[in-house]
């Protein structure tokens, strides 16, 4: 029995959270969407917060216990269908040599990759020993969880982590970045191969300790020109996808911005595309086909708005998927500002809207 059990209204009669949740993630006929939100482990909860008043948050990200209990209190308040670790994507950029500081004004590291030695020093690491607390946090996750709910990991995309490897901190538009990678191709694709690879490694270590699913935040591809995501961000993608493909493990590819060159992203390998709010999914849909399931995509800055409107929202987003194939998120991180009645609000909304009739594959989406 596991010892955790959320708040809220249970799943389908016969059907748990994981089965749920990786029937969507196949495009499976399943008789509602799977719902959880990025960011759910974090500032929008008042108990996230008053763990944050006695422990910095790399303190919480490498103790797996914290890391735990803060991964735990979405599924607790929310009852969503599937549990994200708590982590950052920059954990690895540590690993592989730079340092990492986490501050009120975002990540910073303080000796950026600005030239070829600079690549050269990255390390590839063994995830089992450097970052070994992010798969004790998962291990610690499934046991409390059960077999029943999906434990999300998670990884950068190639791109996005090279952004803060060479930027050193976010910053508008990358332009250390983009510089090396129009000035420089050949160290720049070296770059992107080094960290897909380290990133592998990392992801293969999270699926080994019990994810469900992974999930690759490409955050910062939209920064990029089609010609540039499929010359130079795609391959990597697709390399470090390709690496896992022996474990079946679904993966998902999460973009912002993007709607340049969507059709490229569904070519990268990941069994679900996570779009923003600027897309049209029913649109995506028949773009990309039946055969890749999308996450999304809810604009976050509905959940500062009133419960009709999420509730409208929300089955706006269903209805333009039909349900089939789809994982009800946000298109970006919910915001800190979020009131937590909202944010229930959403998940109720997702897990009790039902337009597709039970086991079939009959609905056609409405394209507006
Ligand atoms: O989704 C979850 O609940 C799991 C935890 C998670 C965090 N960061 C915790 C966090 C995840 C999946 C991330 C991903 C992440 N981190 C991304 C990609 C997704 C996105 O939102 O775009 C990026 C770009 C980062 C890098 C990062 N980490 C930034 C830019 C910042 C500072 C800005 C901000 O949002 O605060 C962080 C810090 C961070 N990571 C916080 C949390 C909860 C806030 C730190 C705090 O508690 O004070």
């Amino acid at each position: 029995m596991p010892s955790v059990q959320p708040n809220s209204r249970a799943t389908m009669l016969f059907v748990t959270r994981k089965e749920l949740f990786l029937r969507a993630c196949r495009c499976k006929p399943v008789d509602r969407v799977p719902v959880w939100m990025m960011r759910q482990a974090g500032r929008f909860l008042p108990e996230y917060r008053e763990i944050r008043k006695h422990h910095a948050f790399l303190e919480v990200a490498k103790t797996p216990e914290l890391a735990a209990e803060v991964s735990l209190q979405p599924f607790l308040r929310l009852g969503v269908d599937a549990v994200i670790v708590f982590s950052d994507i920059l954990i690895p950029a540590e690993a592989m040599g730079l340092g990492l500081e986490l501050n009120d004004g975002g990540p910073v590291l303080p000796e950026p990759v600005r030239d070829a030695a600079g690549v050269a020093r990255l390390r590839e690491f063994d995830p089992e020993i450097e970052t070994r607390f992010v798969g004790d946090a998962i291990r610690m996750l499934c046991r409390e969880l059960g077999p029943d709910v999906p434990v999300i990991g998670f990884a950068a995309a190639p791109w996005t982590l090279a952004c803060y490897l060479v930027d050193g901190r976010g910053s508008d538009g990358f332009p250390v970045t983009k510089t090396m990678l129009l000035s420089d191709p050949k160290l720049f694709r070296e770059l992107l191969r080094k960290i897909a690879k380290a990133t592998a490694a990392y992801l293969k270590a999270q699926i080994a300790a019990g994810a469900a699913a992974v999930q690759l935040f490409d955050t910062w591809a939209g920064e990029l020109s089609a010609g540039d995501y499929r010359d130079f961000a795609l391959p990597a993608t697709q390399m470090l996808i390709e690496e896992l493909a022996a474990s079946e493990t679904p993966i998902i590819l999460y973009t912002k911005a993007c709607g340049h060159f969507l059709a490229e992203a569904a070519r990268s390998g990941a069994s679900v595309l996570s779009v923003d709010w600027r897309v049209d999914l029913a649109h995506l849909r028949a773009m990309v086909g039946p055969d890749i399931a999308l996450q999304g995509n809810v604009d976050p800055c509905v959940l500062l708005g009133t419960e009709p409107l999420i509730k409208r929202s929300v089955e706006k987003a269903i209805e333009q998927t039909g349900g089939l194939g789809h994982i009800l998120n946000l298109g970006h991180g919910i915001l800190p500002a979020t009131p937590v009645e909202n944010a229930q609000a959403f998940v109720r909304a997702g897990q009790e809207y039902r337009p597709m009739a039970p086991n079939t594959r009959t609905f056609v989406p409405q394209v507006s």
